[in-house]
C-alpha cells in the first residue's frame, strides 16, 4: 500500500513539474517573440513598418471592386520592397510558396507573409452553411468542421481565415445571415467560440491551424432594413447585450484577429471607429492581436462623408485601432506622410506592426515560413475521405424537421413509387452556397444523386420549373425564371403516379450571401405555382426547402404534411438529405433563427421586449400588434422536430431564492415517447422579471444535445450563474440585479415548462 501511495506521489510530482516546465516554456516563448519584435521594430524603416499593415488581393475576380489605383505589377514591386505584410486569396502551395519566397528572400527583413482566405464552411470540401450548421447545436461537430476546413486550408498554403462570421442579425432580408450563427447572443456565443477553437486547434504554431478572425466587429447584421452595407443605429443596450457578446466569447476563445465591416455603428463606420476597436476591443478586452479592416473598408470613410480624402480616411482609420488595410491602398500610400507630418505618432505604428509580427510569431512562420507548403500534405489532405465524412455528417446535423404530419417521413425503403421533383433536386451546384472559392463548381452530391442510392424503391425525377444563372461583373447571380413553365406538365404527371412526392425548393445557393439582401421571402419564381400544382393532384408530398435565411412559406405549413430545412448544405447535401428522408439519420437540428410569417414581421426575434403593451389586457385595438398578421412567428427560435417524441417533466431547482453569488441547479426530466431513438436540444431560458433596463420576455442560457433511446429517460441538469443571470446596463457595464426570475425549459422558445427563484 505504502509503495504505491509513493508511487502515486512520485509521479504526481513528475506530472505537476511537466506540466510547470510546459507553461514555463511557453511564457519563455511569448517573451522571446516579444524581444524579437522589439528588436525587429527596431530595423524597419517607417515605410516597411507600413508595409506590414498592408494587405493585397492576391487576383482580381474575388470579392470586391477592383481599386483604380491598383495592378498587379504596383504590388509586386511592393511585395519585394517589403512593403506587403499579407495577401489574401492567394491559394494552393506553388503560388503561396512563391509569393513567400520573394517575401522571405528578396526583401531587406524577410519578413514573411499572411496568407488569408475565407474559410467560411470549409475550404474545397464544404461543410454546411454556417447557419445551417448552427441548426446542429451541436458544438463539437462545428468545432469539428472548422478543423476541417482549417486542415484543407493550410494544406494548400493559408495560414489565416477571414472566419467566423459572428455576426448576430434578427433580419432574414440580409444575405449574410447565411454566414453566421443566427439572431441569439448566447447559442452565438458558443458558435463563435466552438469555430474559433476549430480553426486554430490547441496550438496554432501546429502546420494544420490557421489563425481565425472574428468579424464583423460590429453591429453589421444591424443594417437597416437588412440592406446590406447599410447604416446601423443600435442602442447601447442592444450592442452590449445583443452583438458585442460574439466578439468578446471569441476574444476569449483566443481569436487572434478581428475584422471590422462595412457598416457604421451610430453615426462612425466600423473601420474608423475608436470606441469599438480601442475602447472595447483593445481596452476593456484587453485584445492583444491585430485589427483587418474589410475589403477598402477605410477608403469607405470619404463615401460615407467622414474623411474627406484618402489621407483623412488612413489618419481615422489607423488612430482609430485598424491595424492592417485590406486591399484599400490607403495605408502604403499615407501613412509614411501622415507620420512625418507628425499627424499620425509613431506609437501608433509601431502598435500595430507589433501585433501582426505577434501573430506572424505565434503561427511559427519565423521559424518556417515556408511550414504551410507542403506539395505532399495539399495532395493528402484536400478532399479527402475523412473530410468528406465529416462534412457529411456535419450536413446530416444542420437538417431541421419542420413538419411531419401523415409519418410520410422517414420514407419507407421499398415499394415506393417516389417523384423527386424541383429545380433544386438535381442541382449540385447551388448546395455549394456562394462563399466557395476554392472549391469547384458543380462538386456537390445532388439530392437526385443521393437518393438513388437508395434502390428498393422506385424515382422518377421531374425539375418542374428552373432557375436562371448569369454572372455580373465577377459573381454569379440568379435570376429568377418567371415565365417558362416548360418542365410543369411533366412534374404534374409524375407527381400523379407516385406514392409520395419529394419536392425540394427554395432559394439558389447564390440568393443569399454577400451583397444578396431581398426584400421578398416567398419560394422564389414559379415554385410556389408548381408546389400548389403538384399538391392538388397528390397530396403527399415532402418538402424539402433549401435556403440560406427563413424563407416565408406559410401555404406550405399550412397544407404540405411534412416539410425539412435542408439549407444549403455542402459537398455532401445529397447523401445527407437522402439518409434523414430514408430515416438512416434522425434528423436533431433545432432553427437559429425565428421563420417570419411575412416580411413585414421583420425584424422578428424570440428574445424582445415586452413592451408597456405587449398582451391585450383590455381587449381593445390599443397593445402592440399588428391587424393583418398575428404576432407569432411561421417557426419559433429552437424549433426543429425528430422522428421520435420527447416529454419534458419535473423541472426541479433546489431551492426559492438564492443569494447573487449562488450558482443555481436545475433539473429536469427528459423521455423519448417515440418509436425511434434520437437526439433531443434540451433549451433553457430564463426571463428576469423586473430590471434597471427593459428587460426580453425570455433569453437562452442553457441548452444541452442529449441522446436518448426509445422510451429512455434522463435526468439533464443546467447551472446557472452570474454570466447567465447578469446583463449590461446602459453604460456597458455588467450587472447583475436581485429580483424575481422565471425558468422555463423545452424543445424550443415556445419553452412552457416552468418554474422560478428570486435572486436576493
Ligand atoms: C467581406 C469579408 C471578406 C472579404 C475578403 C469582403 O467583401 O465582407 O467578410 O472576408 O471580403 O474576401
Amino acid at each position: 500500500m505504502k509503495t504505491i501511495k509513493k508511487i502515486i506521489s512520485v509521479c504526481f510530482i513528475i506530472l505537476f513539474f511537466s506540466t510547470c516546465s510546459k507553461e514555463q516554456k511557453q511564457e519563455n516563448k511569448i517573451d522571446s517573440y516579444e524581444n524579437k519584435i522589439d528588436n525587429l521594430i527596431a530595423k524597419m524603416t517607417l515605410q516597411e513598418k507600413v508595409g506590414q499593415m498592408n494587405l493585397y488581393n492576391g487576383f482580381w475576380d474575388a470579392t470586391g471592386p477592383v481599386p483604380e489605383d491598383g495592378n498587379a505589377k504596383t504590388k509586386y514591386e511592393h511585395l519585394r520592397k517589403g512593403w506587403v505584410g499579407a495577401m489574401l486569396n492567394v491559394r494552393g502551395v506553388d503560388k503561396t510558396r512563391s509569393l513567400q519566397k520573394i517575401a522571405v528572400e528578396e526583401t531587406r527583413l524577410g519578413i514573411p507573409l499572411l496568407f488569408g482566405f475565407d474559410v467560411i464552411h470549409g475550404f474545397k470540401t464544404l461543410s454546411p452553411i454556417p447557419i445551417a450548421e448552427s441548426a446542429s447545436w451541436d458544438l463539437e461537430a462545428i468545432k469539428k468542421s472548422a478543423r476541417v476546413g482549417a486542415t484543407e486550408a493550410a494544406a494548400a498554403g493559408i495560414n489565416w481565415t477571414f472566419a467566423p462570421m459572428i455576426d448576430i442579425s434578427r433580419d432574414p432580408r440580409w444575405g449574410r445571415v447565411m454566414e453566421g450563427g443566427g439572431e441569439d447572443p448566447y447559442l452565438g456565443s458558443k458558435i463563435a467560440e466552438a469555430r474559433v477553437k476549430g480553426f486554430q486547434g490547441d496550438n496554432l504554431a501546429d502546420v494544420n491551424t490557421i489563425a481565425a478572425c472574428a468579424k464583423h466587429f460590429a453591429g453589421y447584421g444591424f443594417s437597416e432594413a437588412g440592406k446590406e452595407y447599410n447604416t446601423v443605429d443600435i442602442s447601447t443596450n442592444t450592442l452590449y447585450n445583443t452583438v458585442l457578446p460574439p466578439f468578446k466569447a471569441a476574444k476569449e476563445a483566443g481569436v487572434r484577429t478581428f475584422m471590422n465591416g462595412f457598416n457604421d455603428l451610430n453615426g462612425i463606420p466600423a473601420s474608423t471607429n475608436n470606441f469599438l476597436q480601442r475602447d472595447i476591443l483593445k481596452g476593456e478586452w484587453e485584445f492583444d492581436g491585430f485589427v483587418v479592416s474589410d475589403w477598402a473598408s477605410i477608403n469607405e470613410a470619404i463615401f460615407w462623408g467622414q474623411a474627406k480624402d484618402k489621407k483623412e480616411a488612413a489618419y481615422l482609420a489607423s488612430t482609430a485601432g485598424s491595424d492592417m488595410d485590406m486591399e484599400g491602398y490607403v495605408y502604403v500610400n499615407e501613412l509614411v506622410k501622415l507620420v512625418n507630418e507628425k499627424k499620425v505618432d509613431i506609437t501608433t505604428i509601431n502598435d500595430a506592426v507589433r501585433r501582426i509580427l505577434r501573430v506572424k510569431f505565434e503561427l511559427g512562420l519565423f521559424e518556417d515560413p515556408y511550414k504551410y507548403c507542403d506539395e505532399e500534405r495539399e495532395k493528402n489532405e484536400i478532399g479527402n475521405k475523412a473530410h468528406q465524412e465529416a462534412v457529411l455528417d456535419m450536413a446530416k446535423k444542420s437538417v431541421v424537421l419542420l413538419k411531419n404530419e401523415k409519418q410520410l417521413l422517414p420514407l419507407k425503403k421499398e415499394g415506393q413509387k417516389i417523384a423527386l421533383i424541383g429545380p433544386l433536386a438535381d442541382d449540385d451546384n447551388s448546395p455549394l452556397g456562394s462563399w466557395r472559392l476554392a472549391s469547384d463548381d458543380h462538386t456537390a452530391i445532388s439530392i437526385l444523386e443521393g437518393m438513388k442510392a437508395y434502390k428498393g424503391n422506385t424515382l422518377k425525377y421531374e425539375k418542374g420549373v428552373d432557375f436562371y444563372i448569369g454572372k455580373t461583373a465577377f459573381v454569379d447571380e440568379v435570376k429568377v425564371n418567371t415565365t417558362n413553365k416548360e418542365g410543369m406538365k411533366q412534374a404534374i404527371q409524375a407527381a400523379k403516379n407516385a406514392d409520395v412526392v419529394v419536392m425540394v425548393l427554395g432559394e439558389h445557393g447564390f440568393q443569399s450571401g454577400e451583397g444578396r439582401s431581398r426584400t421578398n421571402l416567398d419560394l422564389p419564381g414559379l415554385q410556389q405555382e408548381l408546389l400548389e400544382a403538384v399538391y392538388k393532384v397528390n397530396p403527399n408530398i415532402v418538402l424539402v426547402l433549401k435556403a440560406g435565411r427563413p424563407l416565408t412559406i406559410n401555404w406550405a405549413k399550412e397544407n404540405i404534411p411534412t416539410i425539412l430545412m435542408g439549407w444549403q448544405l455542402g459537398t455532401q447535401t445529397g447523401n445527407a438529405i437522402a439518409q434523414v428522408l430514408y430515416g438512416d439519420y434522425n434528423p436533431s437540428g433545432k432553427l437559429p433563427m425565428t421563420f417570419p410569417r411575412n416580411v413585414g414581421q421583420i425584424p422578428i426575434y424570440y428574445n424582445y421586449k415586452s413592451t408597456g403593451r405587449g398582451s391585450n389586457r383590455e381587449n381593445n385595438v390599443f397593445w402592440s400588434h399588428y391587424s393583418d398578421v398575428e404576432n407569432t412567428p411561421l417557426y419559433p427560435f429552437g424549433y426543429g422536430l425528430s422522428y421520435t417524441k420527447f416529454e419534458y417533466k419535473n423541472l426541479q431547482l433546489e431551492k426559492a431564492t438564492y443569494s447573487l453569488n449562488e450558482t443555481i441547479k436545475v433539473s429536469v426530466d427528459i423521455t423519448n415517447t417515440g418509436n425511434y431513438d434520437g437526439k433531443e436540444v434540451i433549451q433553457l431560458y430564463i426571463r428576469d422579471k423586473v430590471g434597471s433596463t427593459t428587460r426580453p420576455v425570455k433569453e437562452l442560457k442553457g441548452f444541452k444535445l442529449v441522446p436518448l433511446k426509445k422510451s429512455e429517460t434522463k435526468t439533464i441538469t443546467f447551472q446557472l450563474a452570474k454570466a447567465e443571470l447578469g446583463f449590461y446596463n446602459n453604460q456597458g457595464k455588467f450587472i447583475i440585479e436581485e429580483g424575481d426570475f422565471e425558468i422555463f425549459v423545452g424543445g424550443d422558445s415556445n419553452a412552457n415548462l416552468k418554474s422560478n427563484f428570486e435572486l436576493k
